[in-house]
């Protein structure tokens, strides 16, 4: 069979090498794809948000099947438009994908069915946000624009002038656009974070192995909010206790919400949680892989995806046996210097045969094709990423290659994986 893989990153690379690993599958096209991913996949120049473009193109190719991996396409109903076109496909519906785009429906639906998460308050009007911020008087306080804000869109306010300058920022300079129409204020809560990314045919929910992401530029969790500067799997800090905890009043309770919503949700579910002194938490909801999590969950895959992608479609998942490796993974992102503000881009990538070393593979984020070579062509630009015995294995393999591969002001955190280490003492 041929699949379609839509987006373009490094989670769409890690999704491609795993279903190319599935004996029923011939071939994998991706639109738009990247540089790195063209030697897996036929890539098509066909955005990932041109619903019109990616139903034509998989008419086209004749594809079998589609993945539709990015939040954007999920949010503006590209599975719908799949779906009535007749392919099958994965990913949920734009009902569904609102469980991410828009954070006042994901924290209404926590509130009206008791799921745990961070104390709020919405607002549509900036002077009414700024009022409550003011008369709570408790810093730090979070403050969140409603929509799809490239993961950008939370702020971290120390203090009342602060609060208010990302108030205005949002609610009327739109820094974010129509996705700061509203905003939530949260209580700031503490402790670890843990993504667990979740398969579920909106019947039963069956939670992948955990990670922990780095989300911060720089060492020490300093620096601005980005995509993820790297990724560990598993997290030491999730137990088979938090896990069962989870389940009972996070997971099977999301899933029911979204049912009783009538926004049954079919494909991955995210779960960005906070292990908190009063219990997990939830931080957010993603309705979609995460990005890097899925380069250093899905290595340790030993089922066949698309025999999961399958039973998902076909609400058979409760049949299937999920198996996964016992090993630990580790994934350092490359960045281009300057990320996540302005950075250059075209900028030659040496050294990528070091990749090619037992456990280790790049995942390519930001590249392009020029000339033969591979150019860096975004700010997260490779996903070095290696699986070990344990978490201190995958770590060496994957900053030992991550060393020798270089452009010009190559950027990565060099304590990926720390706390994690920390917290195995
Ligand atoms: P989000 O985009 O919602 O995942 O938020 C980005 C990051 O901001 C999270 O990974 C957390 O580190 C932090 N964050 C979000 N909400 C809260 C909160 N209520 N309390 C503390 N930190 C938060
Ligand atoms: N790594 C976080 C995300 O994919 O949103």
């Amino acid at each position: 069979m041929k699949v379609l893989v839509v987006g373009g990153g490094g989670r769409e690379h890690a999704l491609i090498r795993k279903i190319k690993e599935s004996p029923k599958v011939t071939s994998v096209a991706c639109c738009p794809g990247n540089g790195g991913i063209s030697y897996d996949a036929v890539c098509y120049s066909v955005s990932a948000t041109d619903i019109d473009g990616v139903v034509s193109l998989a008419k086209e190719i004749k594809a079998d099947f589609v993945v539709v991996a990015p939040d954007d396409p999920l949010a503006l109903g590209m599975v719908d438009a799949l779906n009535e076109a007749g392919f099958a496909s994965f990913g949920p519906v734009a009902a569904a994908a609102i469980i991410e785009s828009s954070k006042v429906f994901s924290k209404n639906l926590m509130l009206k069915y008791g799921i745990p998460t961070a104390e709020y308050k919405v607002f549509s009007n900036p002077d009414d946000a700024v009022a409550y911020i003011r008369d709570k008087n408790e810093f730090p306080t979070v403050i969140k624009a409603d929509g799809l804000a490239l993961g950008k869109g939370v702020i971290i306010a120390e203090t009342l002038a602060d609060a208010e300058k990302g108030i205005y920022e949002i609610m009327e300079d739109k820094i974010f656009g129509e996705s700061g129409n509203s905003v939530v204020v949260e209580e700031f809560l503490t402790g670890p974070e843990v993504s667990v990314l979740a398969f579920t045919d909106g019947k039963c929910v069956k939670p992948m192995v955990s990670s922990m992401d780095h989300k911060r530029a720089l060492d020490g969790d300093k620096g601005l909010n980005t995509g993820g500067m790297g990724t560990v799997s598993p997290n030491p800090y999730y137990t088979d206790k938090i896990a069962e905890e989870c389940m009972e009043k996070i997971f099977l309770p999301t899933i029911n919400a979204m049912n009783e919503e009538g926004r049954t949700f079919k494909g991955c579910l995210y779960f960005g949680l906070m292990l908190t002194p009063k219990g997990p938490k939830v931080i957010e909801y993603n309705c979609r892989f995460g990005d890097p999590e899925t380069q250093v969950v899905l290595p340790r895959l030993k089922t066949d995806i698309m025999d999961i992608f399958y039973a998902i479609c076909n609400e058979t998942l409760s049949e299937l046996d999920i198996e996964w490796s016992d090993e630990a993974c580790a994934c350092v992102v490359l960045a281009s210097g300057g990320y996540p503000k302005s950075y250059p881009k075209g900028l030659e990538i040496t050294g990528l045969e070091h990749g090619q070393t037992e456990g280790v593979t790049v995942y390519h984020a930001g590249t392009a094709l020029k000339e033969g070579k591979l150019v860096t062509s975004g700010g997260r630009v490779l996903g070095v990423t290696a699986l070990g015995s344990d978490l201190k294995a995958a770590l060496e393999k994957a900053y030992a290659a991550a060393d020798k591969i270089d452009f010009e002001n190559k950027h990565f955190r060099h304590d990926i994986g720390k706390r994690a280490l920390e917290a195995l003492k």
